[in-house]
């Protein structure tokens, strides 16, 4: 059976409803980030602040190739992952890639209270929300599935994917 990649923007939710898809599917959970925190021993905030963004993509990378020698996974990935053709390469080779999608202002939402994402650390996030998501609306929507998550819970969003799933020929859950 083929992976299950989870790819969106920071706050659509994609850790939460991997867990969920986890659960409903008995298969393992794996989040890129944090095997990336695991590997470095520092947070994805301390890499950013320490070494720069590069060095963060370049890890990304790596990682997104190891995990997706596996089989049978739950994949999460960072919001960023899809803006490198070599990642959605991997990634599509060994899985279905699933796109979740929210708006701007459910994303301010749904990520303020935390520090941890340094890309959304200025002065006007909203604005740099509609600003990425704008450079990466076009990534994001090469993936295989499309899911909106306004309003859903993260099992509603997963159940709705193994239900896509079951409808695309690729997939046999
Ligand atoms: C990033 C998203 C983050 C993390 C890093 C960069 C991005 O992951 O990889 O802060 O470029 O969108 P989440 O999407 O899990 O927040």
């Amino acid at each position: 059976m083929k992976n299950i990649v989870l790819t969106g923007f920071m706050g659509t939710g994609k850790t939460e409803v991997g867990r969920e898809l986890a659960k409903i599917t008995g298969l393992k959970f794996v989040d890129i980030d944090s095997e990336i925190e695991k590997a470095e021993a520092m947070t994805v905030a301390e890499i950013f602040r320490r070494f720069g963004e590069q060095r963060f993509r370049a890890a990304e990378t790596e990682m997104i190739e190891r995990i997706s020698r596996q089989q049978n996974v739950i994949i999460s990935t960072g919001g960023g992952a899809v803006m490198r053709q070599r990642n959605m390469d991997v990634l599509k080779k060994t899985g279905i890639v699933v796109c979740l999608t929210a708006t701007p202002e459910t994303i301010l939402r749904r990520t303020s209270g935390t520090n941890e994402r340094p890309l959304l650390q200025v002065e006007n996030p909203l604005d740099k929300i509609r600003e990425l998501l704008m450079l990466r609306m076009h990534f994001y929507a090469l993936s295989d599935i499309v899911i909106d998550t306004e309003e859903k819970t993260p099992l509603r969003v997963a159940e709705e994917i193994v239900d896509k799933i079951r409808h695309l020929d690729a997939g046999e859950i």
